[in-house]
């Protein structure tokens, strides 16, 4: 039955299909036209679909029409009910043909469920993290970290080719200042243990000398001077900070699931900068003021951009209209996203003006995902926040929590690095768990708790299902028959399993870490409601199997949702 449907990989789309057929042969509007028009009624007692006549703008009373259109339509094995609500036309499909082709097609597809090929073709540029070599790794840079990750996995779940990039902050005459400082106060051995932590104390102590010896600041921009005259000996000691650095975050990003195709910097830019310098001085952009070269934005309302000091050194914004030329040139993208904190709205408006302005055409194409402020962040060690160190915390944190909850999991193999994952699930969770732009507090205790709408919750979710699935130990196919599946609490689990591929697809408006977790949270909760009634253990074939069905596409559903946001999904815990 249906066979050929089963190639569709979004069944909502199926069932769209047919309604649209049936409302095009009714209003003379394309199936095309309708498809999009189909949503989720806000009442879902109303139905499965609705659609608003008035938008179909179409002769007639709206209300009328829907009236006359829900009694036309014609019940089949797809639609079984039609109804108005005023002016809206609502569907009711049928939930078990809907339960037999999705969990079939779930169970099909894997871990390539809801995936989909609209960005087939199209390249993107996600530019995230890019912490500041010398200076803490601090919340925004964690921010940027798990939203950039998410973003880059959306868009490769719909299709686009995707190139992580992570921009250093691995120049300026901050440089100067540490290779001073490292002069004074470095050791090698202390560089090679932690060089990230290591470069930010020298960076501490030598900022406090130059309070009170006003040269060093003078001493720091002529020797970032002499680093951006290319002068061979101060490049070698600045470019082992750089390499040693690179290879402490690629050990941190690991352990968060993250790689980057390009660790690329404000130090990569090089000839792009004078590249770009000029484009500015052709199109008449450049002023002088005082020695310093300027360009006017007060026209867009956003103030005077310094682009050239007046010893001639480069400031971030030009290393960054240099590495947006370079990235195209490079890359030739269809789109690409900055990553960056609030704070940089300004910086990135002024940035894309001024590209806008060079009349390159995919200044347009060139998009600012911002996000709010973490407060309240600090780790037993003090207030300036390592990553590394808020992950440990976190992943001791969880040991404890789970040790006095569980004594399953004193039995796991190794059961650190299930904490590890457990406690970067809790971080990662709790950032997402409202809408990027907002600022929020903080919160070791709530993050970790297994009660509420956290991270530990939702892995508690998946490995429960694994856990089932594993002790059943049954062969599965897709062929099962599925009929007994039919108490109310299965068919809420299959709804939600049914939305996730329209997900997976809107977030590419919006771009809402929040929308999966929440998605999650909705799952696990209905899943949770459907294992205290519906057991597995103990029970008839004719029962076990299509509920382990059931749990299984669950299970894939939400591990998906879980790998989106960038998370391990475990099988134990
Ligand atoms: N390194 C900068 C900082 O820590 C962030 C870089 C953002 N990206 C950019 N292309 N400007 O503040």
């Amino acid at each position: 039955r249906f066979r050929h449907l089963c190639r569709s990989r979004n069944m909502l789309e199926v069932f769209k299909l047919e309604a649209a057929k049936q409302i095009s042969a009714l209003s003379g509007i394309s199936s095309e036209t309708l498809i999009p028009m189909l949503e989720a009624p806000k009442n879902p007692e109303n139905g499965d679909m609705a659609i608003a006549i008035p938008r179909l703008k179409l002769k007639g009373n709206p209300v009328q029409l829907a009236k006359e259109f829900a009694e036309k339509i014609q019940k089949n094995e797809f639609i079984v009910g039609a109804t108005n609500a005023g002016p809206f036309l609502n569907l009711r499909i049928s939930k078990t043909l809907q339960r037999d082709l999705l969990l079939k097609s779930v169970f099909e597809q894997g871990s390539t469920y809801g995936k989909c090929e609209i960005g087939q073709g199209k390249k993107v540029i996600v530019e995230f993290s890019s912490p500041n070599i010398a200076k803490p790794f601090h919340a925004g840079h964690l921010r940027s970290t798990i939203i950039g990750n998410f973003i880059a996995n959306v868009h490769a779940a719909n299709g686009y080719e995707t190139i992580t990039m992570n921009y250093l902050g691995d120049w300026g005459k901050q440089y100067g200042l540490l290779a001073l400082g490292f002069g004074k106060y470095g050791s090698e051995d202390e560089l090679l243990k932690d060089p990230i932590k290591h470069l930010f104390d020298i960076y501490v102590k030598i900022n406090v000398d130059a309070e009170s010896d006003a040269t060093i600041h003078d001493q720091a921009r002529s020797y970032f001077k002499r680093m951006e005259d290319g002068d061979a000996e101060v490049l070698s000691l600045w470019s082992r900070f750089r390499d040693l650095s690179i290879e402490k975050y690629k050990q941190i990003y690991a352990r968060l699931n993250i790689n980057f195709d390009v660790y690329s910097g404000e130090s990569q830019v090089n000839e792009y900068m004078e590249k770009a310098y000029e484009m500015l001085e052709q199109k008449g952009l450049i002023e002088d003021s005082q020695g310093a070269k300027i360009i006017d934005l007060e026209k867009y309302k956003l103030g005077k951009v310094v682009v050239k000091k007046s010893d001639g050194t480069t400031l971030y914004i030009t290393r960054d209209i240099g590495a947006a030329l370079q990235r195209y040139e490079t890359y030739k993208f269809d789109e690409m996203y900055y990553v960056v904190a609030s704070q940089q709205d300004l910086h990135l408006k002024q940035l894309f003006k001024i590209l806008d302005l060079l009349e390159l055409g995919w200044a347009k194409k060139c998009y600012h995902i911002s996000f709010g402020m973490v407060t309240g962040m600090s780790t037993r060690k003090g207030n300036v926040v390592f990553l590394d160190d808020i992950l440990k915390e976190a992943q001791e944190t969880m040991h404890s929590v789970m040790l006095k909850n569980e004594n399953k999991y004193a039995q796991i193999e190794k059961p650190e690095e299930v904490a590890d994952l457990v406690g970067i699930s809790a971080v990662v969770v709790q950032d997402m768990s409202a809408r990027r732009i907002k600022n929020y507090e903080f919160n070791m205790e709530q993050m970790v708790s297994f009660e509420g709408d956290t991270g530990p919750y939702l892995q508690y979710a998946h490995s429960r299902l694994s856990s089932i699935i594993r002790k059943a130990d049954r062969k599965l196919d897709a062929n099962i028959d599925l009929s007994t599946l039919s108490e109310p609490c299965a068919l809420e689990v299959v709804d939600i399993l049914a939305q996730y591929p329209d997900m997976v697809k809107n977030l590419m408006q919006g771009f809402e870490p929040c929308t999966v977790v929440h998605y999650s949270l909705k799952l696990s909760r209905a899943l949770s409601a459907c294992l205290e009634q519906l057991w597995v253990m103990n029970q008839p074939d004719h029962l076990a199997l299509p509920r382990l069905v059931l749990y299984t596409a669950a299970k894939i559903t939400l591990g998906n949702a879980l790998r989106l946001v960038g998370l391990n999904p475990l099988d134990r815990m």
